[in-house]
């Protein structure tokens, strides 16, 4: 099965008899992970009714350019910045010339010309129509455009003629859709990113913590999600919203981050431990809150489970990616605690300087040797280091080829 994963399609519907066709269509590309939305123009309208598209996708379908309430809901403008690829299929004769143009008569040609993603047209029309000079010169125009055109076949036509302008298949389509990104080294990969602090629980209302916002793991879920890998976060208590395209777990201790990570290790292809888990919990949780009445107190502290350190001891390991807040010496410290926690990757940084800050400075260090990352906001760096990651993670088995 060819891999989509979280790569948004904005596809377009215009007037032809293999607009029927776009179910399956739209059925595939999300099966392939694909988040999909759709736009009929008027015409295509006649051959399939938008509460089938809505039905199929989940998604309120797009309809027309000067509609005030669809607009206010998502505009014309931030649909075409959401799309990753602008697949119109059927695409018409007469949207051909439309496109030819560049007119903006409706919502779809609008959007053709608003988005900067890669925009794929699929002809389906009668084999004369398809052969006419007219139609010829505005595929053309259209190519030296920049426009990807798949297809059309040949073969039998629905008007009964025998000859090129039919639509590609379903799965044609869709394998033409993934090529786009078969590149892109972390599409249809698994991340598994464990972010925030943990807390343990002294008593009722209060509990053992490391200093940490998740920034930086949130940051990395958010990209890698952009990337087109599947991605779980597992996050402990932070005031962040969850990104795009994330499947996030909360959890509060680091008994039940271990718990959480345990659950979804199986076909992760990377873990990467950001979280700050805190390394001791209270012996024993007091039932009621803990009176102040004494000068001092003593808590019996047990060791937490280093989760990193047991998903790199597992027999079958995903490439484990680890990191390092340090003070002194951070790079000496990182390159210890690489070695003695069996990572493939470690990133240190200065604790002091990283945390709460929407800035970091960082050091990849792996077998290989060492690579600064200079000071730059968080989602610049995470997109380094997924750069990093992502070439270290081994072939897949069983990854589909680009076709
Ligand atoms: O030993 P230290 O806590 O500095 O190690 C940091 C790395 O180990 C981070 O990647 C962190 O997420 C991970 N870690 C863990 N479980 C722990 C402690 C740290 O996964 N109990």
């Amino acid at each position: 099965m060819p891999a989509l994963t979280n790569k948004r399609i904005l596809l377009g519907i215009t007037g032809g008899i293999a607009a029927y066709k776009c179910a399956e269509l739209s059925r595939l590309l999300l099966k392939a992970g694909a988040e999909v939305r759709v736009v009929m123009t008027r015409a295509a309208r006649e051959f399939v009714t938008p509460l089938t598209m809505q039905a199929l996708t989940g998604n309120r379908v797009h309809l027309d350019l000067l509609d005030s309430e669809a607009e206010a809901a998502m505009g014309h403008i931030e649909l075409a910045r959401w799309a990753d690829l602008v697949l119109v299929a059927p695409a018409s004769a007469d949207f051909l010339a439309r496109c030819a143009q560049g007119r903006a008569d409706d919502l779809l040609a609008t959007l053709l010309l608003a988005t900067s993603a890669p925009v794929a047209l699929a002809p389906a029309m009668n084999q004369g129509m398809w052969s006419d000079p007219g139609t010829q010169r505005n595929l053309t125009d259209i190519r030296n455009r920049g426009v990807l055109v798949f297809g059309p076949a040949e073969g039998d036509q629905a008007c009964g003629d025998v000859g090129p302008g039919r639509m590609l298949e379903p799965a044609e389509l869709l394998a033409s859709c993934a090529e786009l990104f078969a590149g892109e080294p972390l599409v249809g990969r698994h991340l598994l990113i464990t972010g925030g602090p943990t807390r343990e629980a002294i008593d009722p209302v209060r509990f053992l913590s490391n200093h940490s916002s998740g920034k930086m793991a949130y940051a990395l879920a958010a990209e890698a999600a952009a990337a087109g890998a599947r991605v779980t976060l597992v996050s402990g208590p932070v005031a962040l919203p969850t990104p795009d395209r994330v499947n996030r777990i909360d959890v509060t201790s680091a008994r039940e981050m271990r718990e959480a990570v345990m659950g979804q290790i199986a076909d992760a292809d990377a873990f990467i431990g950001v979280a700050a888990v805190a390394d001791y919990r209270p012996a024993g949780i007091a039932r009621g809150k803990i009176k102040k009445d004494d000068a001092s107190m003593t808590i019996e502290l047990l060791r937490n489970p280093d989760i990193i350190s047991e998903v790199a001891e597992l027999a079958e390991r995903p490439l484990v990616v680890g990191f390092a807040a340090e003070t002194g010496d951070v790079a000496a410290h990182g390159r210890e605690k690489r070695k003695r926690k069996n990572l493939d990757l470690l990133f240190a940084n200065h604790a002091t300087e990283t945390f709460n800050s929407d800035e970091v400075a960082t050091t990849a260090i792996s077998a290989d040797g060492e690579i600064e990352i200079p000071r730059a906001r968080k989602e610049a760096v995470a997109r380094k280091m997924l750069e990093l990651i992502a070439a270290r993670l081994p072939d897949k088995a069983g990854q589909e080829p680009a076709p």
